[in-house]
């Protein structure tokens, strides 16, 4: 039996979709080793577990009221300026502010590649 080709391409997209569905967030990056390198410089005693934590809290915290922006949809540096100012809206205290800010401008930084570009000729 010939399969119908026709068929194929939407039982492919169909299948992605659930995928995507399914995993809550597919896009959203976790951070890495390199990360939490990278954020400990900025602020010293941050690791991967507490990107993790910062990871969790924007998911569950900042997405009430909008869609989650990427965090490479921001530079690294322009996010501690916007969690500042969402900060309210979400509740955080400080430690669950500094904790989305770590997260979001290392996993910037290494997805736009331009902080770490700076960080790596400044060493
Ligand atoms: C109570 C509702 C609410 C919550 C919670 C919230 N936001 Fe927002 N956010 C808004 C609104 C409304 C806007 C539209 C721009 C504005 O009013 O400043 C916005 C805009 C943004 C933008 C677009 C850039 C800008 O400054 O306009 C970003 C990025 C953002 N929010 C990130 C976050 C993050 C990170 C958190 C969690 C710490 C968060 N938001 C939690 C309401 C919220």
């Amino acid at each position: 039996m010939r399969p119908n080709p026709a068929s194929q391409p939407r039982t492919w997209i169909g299948a992605v979709v659930a995928l995507v569905m399914a995993s809550g967030c597919a896009a959203l990056a976790h951070p890495t080793e390199a990360d939490a390198r990278w954020a400990a410089k900025r602020t010293p005693g941050m690791t991967l577990a507490s990107l993790e934590r910062g990871r969790r809290i924007y998911v569950e915290r900042c997405s009430g009221c909008h869609h989650l922006p990427l965090p490479e949809s921001q530079p690294a540096d322009h996010w501690e300026k916007v969690v500042d100012k969402m900060a309210a809206r979400a509740h955080l205290s400080e430690d669950h502010r500094d904790l989305v800010v770590a997260f979001l401008a290392s996993a910037s930084a290494r997805l736009r590649d331009d902080e770490h570009a700076t960080t790596a000729r400044s060493e």
